[in-house]
């Protein structure tokens, strides 16, 4: 059985989504394949509706008076330059306390989690709160030619992770702790609710599940925006064993329907199922279980994020998204945090809406995209330096590269050098941060996701296979299991076998590219389906996009390889230009100079394509195969599925901007 909870009433708008004030309505629809539960879909709505429209009226926070400080905060000078050798120790003031204090505590925990594995995870594992125990660690199968492809944590145990995530932490004193801080996309509008507020709302919302016939082992698809009921529908799934399959509320009919028949997949027992982004292809229904997952969620975000009990932790990512999984949801209420949700638009009402909310919640670590933190570095710095940023410790980026110039002006104007600014390279088939920082102990390097998090093994491989040792450039594996990855493809587990594990056998494929240098420290070059050859020469867009980004008047890029007719592939690259800002010839020529001087002639742009934006998936990734069709000038090429952009006007506007010039025989 899948049920559908949705939320309804809200409009589409340019960024992402928001709803007018009071016009909210709330919907629970269920359907089912067996025809005869079909009429319980009108009762179903009517219940939800109770149990929403009349909610709890929160306590207010005490929050204190926002801070302006416009005007006597000047933004620093030379924010963008650094030498690429540049390293950025951990701050002082973190490094004394962080669970992980410096390089050597680094070292040596890595060194015994590769050693003994089942050792490593089973202490972390320790501190959750299993009903039934396993002597079973990590088991696990990455090469077909042996066998079936297989992963198993903790094979027996029996856990809940709603109880962990509420029971657990109510019983150690923190019921009165609020859980979530929620604001809307009015500012001004903001609820909260406590642990023990929580779980009365998850106890009854699983009774409503419960008394519409859903049962362990049912699938129940949510698509309702980022509201406080969100979390109450996953836990309550969870709590009675429910798999639940969020599709992000900004999904339109067509991609909500693609979903929703996977979903149709039924009885899926035991596991929670989260799509990836589907930035190619159909979406995957990546499936991960409760203990691997529970367990690697609560580890990671406790020791990446560094979270202390006095934390107020905002991750901005929407719970349709795996990172809205581990790092809104489950991660935070595991290690027992409070963290807001917000509901609105990152520059509404204006470019310092997310500096506003840091100020006024106090929030001490932000997890954003680098797709976002584009979008605000294209205001004047102004709209950071008006607000307080005191409060905040750590700075999370994750989900694309980010380039050294937003690394810098979230180290230097954000964090006003005060900060840990971490890369957190994962996919939603890993479950959490694979190749991260340590905020107390990771030395810096901008564009680099530096060193891998605790039990991880990566390899780089080349073409046959063969492992590279030292710096090297290469395909990214791992090695070893860890307990957060996906067990399959829902139905399709020989998809997931043919995705992850044909290519290397042995390995755990990602994918992507990847460059370590000599100390070791990973830099992501970007997808390998996204690698181009120029002149012999294999370019990684990430590099080229980069140094794109280092001239000041751009702000988002994106390059791809289209067809010459006499030079066979060339660089095309699509520049977002800052405000106000227009391409001229002498603007063109500067900034192909700053890919001269950074990379090499070879790696030079063609065209330089002044781009209105760039066409994005909702979780703010570029779908390069519309870019590669317009560069190619291939008009009447099939766009493919372009119902996962944000904006589908762009692709218009991209035809009308690009420059008139012939690089081939389809124009
Ligand atoms: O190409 C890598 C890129 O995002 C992909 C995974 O996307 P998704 O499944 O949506 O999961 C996002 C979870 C954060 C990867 O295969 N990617 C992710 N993080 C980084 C990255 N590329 C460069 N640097 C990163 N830090």
């Amino acid at each position: 059985m899948a049920v559908y909870v949705g939320r309804f009433g809200f409009r589409l708008a340019r960024q992402g989504f928001q709803h007018g004030k009071g016009r909210i309505m709330q919907r629970v629809m269920m359907e089912s394949t067996y025809a005869s539960a079909q009429p319980r879909l009108e009762e179903v709505r009517e219940e939800w509706e109770r149990f929403l429209v009349e909610p709890q009226q929160m306590p207010e926070p005490k929050i204190d008076e926002p801070r302006s400080k416009i005007g006597k905060e000047e933004p620093p000078r030379n924010l963008l330059e650094h030498h690429p050798e540049e390293i950025f120790h951990p701050p002082e003031k973190l490094q004394e306390n962080a669970h992980i204090r410096g390089m050597d505590m680094y070292q040596q925990l890595y060194r015994e989690s590769i050693e003994d594995l089942d050792r490593y995870w089973k202490q972390v594992a320790s501190e959750l709160y299993f009903e039934k125990h396993s002597d079973k660690g990590l088991e696990w199968n990455f090469d077909h030619r042996k066998g079936d492809v297989f992963v198993k944590f903790l094979d027996g145990a029996k856990t809940n992770i709603a109880y962990n995530c509420l029971e657990r932490n109510i019983q150690k004193g923190l019921g009165s702790k609020i859980a979530y801080i929620w604001e809307g996309n009015e500012p001004g509008d903001y609820k909260t609710i406590t642990y023990s507020e929580l779980l009365e709302q998850v106890v009854k919302f699983s009774e409503v599940l419960r008394s519409k016939g859903v049962r362990k082992g049912d699938v129940v698809a949510i698509y309702m925006p980022m509201v406080l009921e969100l979390p109450v529908a996953l836990l309550a799934c969870a709590r009675i064993g429910a798999s639940h399959s969020v599709v992000f509320a900004g999904f339109s009919a067509d991609s909500l329907a693609s979903r929703i028949q996977q979903a149709k997949a039924k009885l899926m027992k035991r596991y929670r199922c989260a799509m990836n982004s589907g930035s190619t292809g159909t979406p995957k229904g990546l499936v991960h279980t409760t203990a691997g997952f529970m367990t690697y969620a609560y580890h990671s975000v406790k020791t990446v994020f560094d979270a202390k009990p006095e934390d107020i932790y905002w991750c901005t990512a929407d719970a349709g998204w795996i990172t809205g999984h581990t790092c809104v949801v489950y991660g935070p209420l595991l290690n027992g945090l409070t963290s807001i949700i917000f509901e609105g638009i990152p520059t509404y009402p204006n470019g310092s809406r997310v500096w506003q909310i840091v100020e006024k919640y106090k929030a001490t670590q932000l997890y954003t995209s680098p797709t976002a933190v584009r979008s605000l570095m294209a205001y004047p710095n102004e709209m950071v330096t008006a607000h307080s940023r005191d409060s905040l410790k750590i700075i999370g980026v994750a989900g694309e590269n980010t380039n050294p110039s937003a690394w810098l002006w979230l180290h230097r104007l954000v964090g006003g050098n005060k900060c840990s600014i971490l890369d957190l390279y994962w996919q939603t088939e890993n479950g959490g941060p694979m190749i991260t920082p340590l905020p107390g102990a990771t030395p810096l390097k901008p564009g680099s996701a530096t060193l891998p998090f605790f039990g991880i093994e990566p390899a780089l491989v080349n073409e046959k296979g063969d492992q590279l040792e030292g710096a090297a450039e290469g395909y990214l594996c791992f090695a070893r299991a860890w307990p957060g990855m996906a067990r399959t493809i829902w139905r399709d587990h020989e998809r997931f076998v043919k995705t992850y594990f044909s290519t290397y056998p042995g390995y755990y494929f990602t994918g992507d590219g990847a460059k370590r240098d000599q100390d070791s420290y990973y830099w992501i070059t970007g997808r390998v389906d996204d690698q181009f050859n120029v002149s012999g020469h294999l370019l990684s867009t990430a590099e080229v996009e980069a140094a794109l980004m280092q001239h000041p008047d751009v702000v988002e890029s994106a390059v791809v390889a289209t067809k010459h007719s006499s030079k066979g592939q060339v660089p095309y690259a699509f520049v977002v230009l800052a405000f106000g800002k227009y391409l001229t010839p002498e603007l063109a020529a500067e900034i192909k100079q700053v890919v001269r001087s950074k990379i090499g002639a070879f790696a030079v742009p063609e065209i330089v394509h002044p781009a209105p934006g760039l066409p994005k998936n909702r979780s703010g990734k570029v779908l390069r195969r519309i870019l590669r069709i317009i560069a190619d000038g291939d008009q009447a090429k099939n766009l493919g599925d372009t119902t996962t952009l944000l904006d589908e006007s762009v692709i218009e506007q991209l035809w009308e901007t690009r420059p008139d010039i012939k690089l081939n025989a389809n124009e």
